[in-house]
């Protein structure tokens, strides 16, 4: 297996290539900027390649260079970020999936997941909210509010008609605040990371 993880710099993406080194893996890790802060502890076992998901050629290279098998499509416009640049935050999270699997489809990759966010449903309330924090499935209606649920969501579409991925959002409970963004990885982080690993290594 060659994993590719698209912002593998940033929270998810380094804990996500963290726990594929640990499986033994020696993940590519593509992102649009150098920022070593999360991954430097794992520096020496990744291989990185800087672009842009809006880059479709640069995509293209690495994947073909790299033989990848399997990609973690984690680059995106995040937060405070895809509010301040919604046409941005747009073409990023919408286009950099398509992108995504127009490359994965063009060198038979095994595999693409894809980091949804919760924001798709909207505000979760009542049994889904505190303190009970009840799972959300998957066909709970969608309302995103922000622009970055809605781009999220968008993204989501043609993701599902590829039976051959998998899709992953995460209804996850939150039940602790995370740390000061960027310097640690909280625990829903880390299960975040883990349902990676899982969607990756799961039966077809
Ligand atoms: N952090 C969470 O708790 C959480 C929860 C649910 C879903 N997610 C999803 O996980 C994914 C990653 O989130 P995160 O918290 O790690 O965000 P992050 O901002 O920490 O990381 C995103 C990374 O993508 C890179 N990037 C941005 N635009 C790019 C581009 N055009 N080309 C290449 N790289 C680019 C950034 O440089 C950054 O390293 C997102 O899709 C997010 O929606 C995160």
């Amino acid at each position: 297996m060659k994993v590719l993880i698209t912002g593998g710099m940033g929270v998810i993406g380094a804990e996500a290539s963290r726990r594929f080194v640990r499986e033994g893996h020696r993940p590519i890790i593509f992102a649009r900027h150098r920022d070593e802060w999360l991954i430097r502890d794992i520096l020496e076992e990744v291989d990185i390649e800087l672009g842009d998901v809006l880059d479709m050629p640069r995509l293209l290279d690495v994947i073909k260079r790299h033989r990848v098998t399997h990609i973690v499509h984690a680059a995106a416009f995040v937060g405070a970020v895809s509010a301040a640049n919604p046409a941005l935050s747009v073409q990023v999270n919408v286009m950099g999936m398509v992108n995504v699997l127009e490359a994965a489809r063009a060198f038979d990759v095994a595999r693409v997941v894809y980091t949804s966010a919760k924001g798709v449903y909207g505000p979760v309330l009542g049994e889904y909210g505190a303190p009970t924090y009840k799972p959300v499935p998957e066909d709970f209606p969608k309302n995103p509010k922000r622009i970055y649920d809605s781009a999220k969501l968008m993204a989501e579409q043609p993701l599902a008609r590829i039976p051959a991925n998998l899709r992953l959002r995460f209804p996850l409970p939150e039940r602790r605040n995370p740390p000061k963004y960027g310097h640690n990885v909280s625990a829903r982080q880390r299960t975040l990371a883990d349902a990676i690993i899982t969607a990756m290594l799961a039966p077809c």
